[in-house]
């Protein structure tokens, strides 16, 4: 591993100084089409994205943590739809829908907790945790009833490391598969071995997309995080991979080679990781909505949800290596909270621009080659939905294809 990580190091050093030196975009780069403002505001087009894309799409659901012995549970109800993580007896970690075969009720009510097996409370049907249906109340009343046939409607769920991934689709492609070429670069991060170590959710006004776009780019951080990020990073040596399936990678040098973080000294460390990610800011985004800008000690790890058309959730969290939740490394609060005044840097002017993207001063969206990973997230939001599909006037153009590398 080590020797493959040089190697591309280098490569990427070499990248790094080619985009400070240039003087425009690379030879043949396309003139990115405006990104239509209705993407962010039409029914039509939102509710396409829901059930074509959402609906369809690998989804972080929460950490091995939360599921840590067999019959740990927790409910999340992110993609719209109530679904229960599980750890079985005998440790695999399984989701189902949290609707009792019956008449729907739920099975849990509460956000986690502990369970040998559930009992629906409207009627009392009892299910395993493989989700077998075994016992019915007043049996004899129902006319055949297949027990083979209720039993709890499973998702798809599978796992990165300690990140447990649902997909409500059956025939997705297996979560490795779909990742492609980002899962081994992630072998470096032993994302198995990290810990959970704190997180925190925050609602905003304004639709999902205008978020996770910010999160997409460098271009912003001269102005907006000028007294934070800014200070350290340069932005101008900032390279991008476009990976199939809509994925995508951003790595900006730090602005001087040998910069620490002064606020992780002494924490413990992920040893294999390679030297790109431990002196560099690399930042890797998994289609749709997680972000993980991860270091050697500690990752930070960021979802997004649309919770309406004009509303959505950030929920952040930190994995870290060698984590004691009981006896938490000193430094981890003032890391967390820097890393929350960087959000909220990021965060602060979403509403209003939610107001613009409604209003008539909205032209539509044009993107520079630095903010190409937004265009290349649009393109592939259209390719799910199915290209003919996305009304004309909110279509983007199919135009990085030469650009993502296969
Ligand atoms: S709805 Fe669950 S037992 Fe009736
Ligand atoms: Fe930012």
């Amino acid at each position: 591993m080590d020797a493959i990580h040089h190697d591309r190091a280098r490569d990427d050093y070499q990248r790094m100084d080619d985009e400070r030196a240039r003087k425009g975009p690379p030879e043949g780069f396309p003139r990115l089409p405006d990104i239509p403002g209705r993407r962010y505001v039409d029914p039509e087009f939102l509710t396409l994205e829901k059930d074509r894309m959402w609906k369809r799409a690998w989804l972080y659901a929460g950490h091995t943590d939360q599921v840590a012995t067999p019959g740990r549970w927790f409910l999340t109800r992110n993609t719209g739809a109530p679904v229960i993580v599980l750890r079985d007896l005998k440790g695999e970690v399984r989701a189902f829908y949290n609707t009792c075969q019956h008449r729907g009720a739920p099975l849990v009510t509460g956000d986690a907790g502990e369970a040998r097996g559930f009992v629906c409370g409207y009627h009392g049907w009892s299910y395993t945790l493989e989700g077998k249906l075994t016992a019915v109340r007043d049996k004899r009343d129902f006319v055949e009833l297949d027990f083979a046939c209720r039993s709890l409607v499973p998702v798809r769920c599978e796992m990165l490391g300690s990140l447990i991934f649902i997909n409500e689709d059956p025939d997705a492609q297996p979560l490795i598969d779909h990742i492609g070429p980002m899962a081994r670069e992630l072998d470096q991060f032993q994302l198995d071995r990290l810990r959970l170590v704190d997180s925190r959710s925050y609602e905003v006004g304004c639709n999902v997309k205008v978020l996770l776009d910010a999160f997409l780019e460098v271009y912003h951080i001269k102005s907006i995080h000028q007294s934070t990020v800014d200070r350290f990073l340069d932005h101008r040596g900032m390279i991008v991979t476009l990976w199939p399936n809509g994925h995508s990678r951003m790595c900006t040098p730090n602005s001087r080679p040998d910069w620490k973080d002064p606020g992780t000294i002494g924490m413990p460390r992920i040893d294999t990781v390679g030297d790109l990610a431990a002196n560099n800011n690399v930042s890797y985004h998994i289609y749709p909505n997680f972000v993980m800008p991860p270091s050697d000690s500690g990752i930070p790890i960021l979802q997004f949800w649309p919770t309406g058309p004009r509303s959505c959730r950030v929920v952040s969290s930190w994995i870290a290596p060698d984590h004691d939740p009981e006896q938490p490394h000193p430094l981890w609060e003032t890391r967390i909270r820097n890393w929350e005044r960087i959000l909220y840097e990021d965060l602060q002017y979403a509403p209003q621009i939610q107001d613009s993207l409604e209003s008539g001063g909205f032209r539509g969206i044009p993107l520079n080659y630095q903010e190409r990973r937004i265009y290349h997230w649009h393109e592939e939001l259209d390719r799910r939905i199915g290209l003919n599909q996305v009304p004309p006037e909110a279509r983007v153009e199919q135009v990085l294809g030469d650009w993502v590398t296969r």
